[in-house]
């Protein structure tokens, strides 16, 4: 498989920080051009240090992080307090990076990125709400020409986890979703559907944890809210390194071509993937929507990558 460039775009969040250990793990495969962080997880200051975090973690402070949108396209940000309590902050007192973020907009990078090499040359992986994606498609429409592809966690055809069918990364900013679904770029959606497969169970943690290197008692510390879910007999879903995951070993997963719109009316639907698994709207394809995965193999490539550090 040819190496291919991408842009992560993120909210690290714990399982944020799993994926881009992931993808600097494999940079036989992947050439990490750069982080741009996104409000979601939490306030985007704080996303941009942490990725900075996991940066120094892996030895990679040479890898340039971008400081995008603090807010989404339309009304005030939420963040995963509310989901998780002030959990989504716990196991953050890795080791300080003295790198700091690049000056130039998160946005404006990415355009700059797109433009200046060749077409059909860069993927982005987005961890987190689309709203650094979607200013970047509506300052500079011509991008989505410019894309390899958009491999993103969001969304939920079986149940949400912020209402009863929202996920969390798409009902933070549904606007700036619904803009990169009606945008011309080939996307690639991993959803709580497929990620609520990769539960992390006691023999995942012990599996996850027992490489003995540099970046096993972070990593650790980074995995304590998935721990205290696991003995509570209640495994957590990890969401975002099944992006990364789908680039590195795509015969892992299952999907299908699928319409998918977003509905941002408030109401009890607010921030849902309408999926039309069905075909019934005539609307055409404009996503390929992961269905299943091999959880075991994903855990493999995980594991794998961790023992590397
Ligand atoms: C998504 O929400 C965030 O809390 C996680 O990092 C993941 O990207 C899962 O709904
Ligand atoms: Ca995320």
């Amino acid at each position: 498989m040819p190496r291919q460039s991408i842009i992560i775009d993120t909210d690290p969040g714990q399982d944020d920080a799993l994926a881009i250990l992931l993808a600097l793990a494999h940079g036989d495969a992947l050439d990490v051009l750069g982080i741009t962080a996104v409000c979601g997880n939490i306030s985007v200051s704080g996303t941009a240090a942490n990725a900075l975090k996991v940066l120094a973690l892996a030895g990679r402070e040479d890898v340039p992080v971008f400081v995008g949108s603090a807010a989404p396209l339309v009304g005030k940000l939420v963040t995963a307090d509310v989901l998780h309590g002030k959990a989504i902050t716990a196991g953050w007192d890795l080791p300080f990076s003295s790198a700091a973020p690049r000056p130039e907009f998160a946005a404006d990078w990415i355009i700059d990125t797109l433009l200046s090499r060749p077409a059909g040359t860069v993927t982005i992986c987005a961890l987190g709400p689309l709203t650094n994606i979607a200013l970047a498609l509506a300052k500079r429409p011509e991008i989505a020409d410019r894309l390899e592809g958009l491999v993103m966690m969001a969304g939920a055809s079986q149940g949400g986890n912020m209402n009863a069918v929202a996920e969390f990364n798409v009902f933070v900013d549904p606007h700036a979703a619904a803009r990169v679904f009606a945008a011309p770029v080939r996307k690639v959606v991993v959803s709580l559907d497929v990620t609520r497969k990769l539960l992390v169970t006691e023999t995942e943690l012990r599996r996850l944890t027992a490489a003995k290197n540099g970046i096993t008692a972070e990593v650790t510390k980074l995995l304590g809210l998935y721990d205290a879910c696991a003995r509570a007999g209640a495994p957590r879903a990890l969401h975002d390194p099944a992006v990364i995951a789908m680039l590195l070993a795509p015969d892992i997963f299952k999907g299908r071509e699928v319409n998918v719109e977003i509905e941002t009316a408030q109401g009890l639907t607010y921030g849902q993937t309408i999926v039309d698994v069905n075909g019934v709207t005539g609307r055409p394809a404009n996503a390929h929507w992961l269905t299943d995965v091999d959880s075991d193999a994903f855990y493999s490539l995980l594991c794998d990558a961790l023992a590397r550090g």
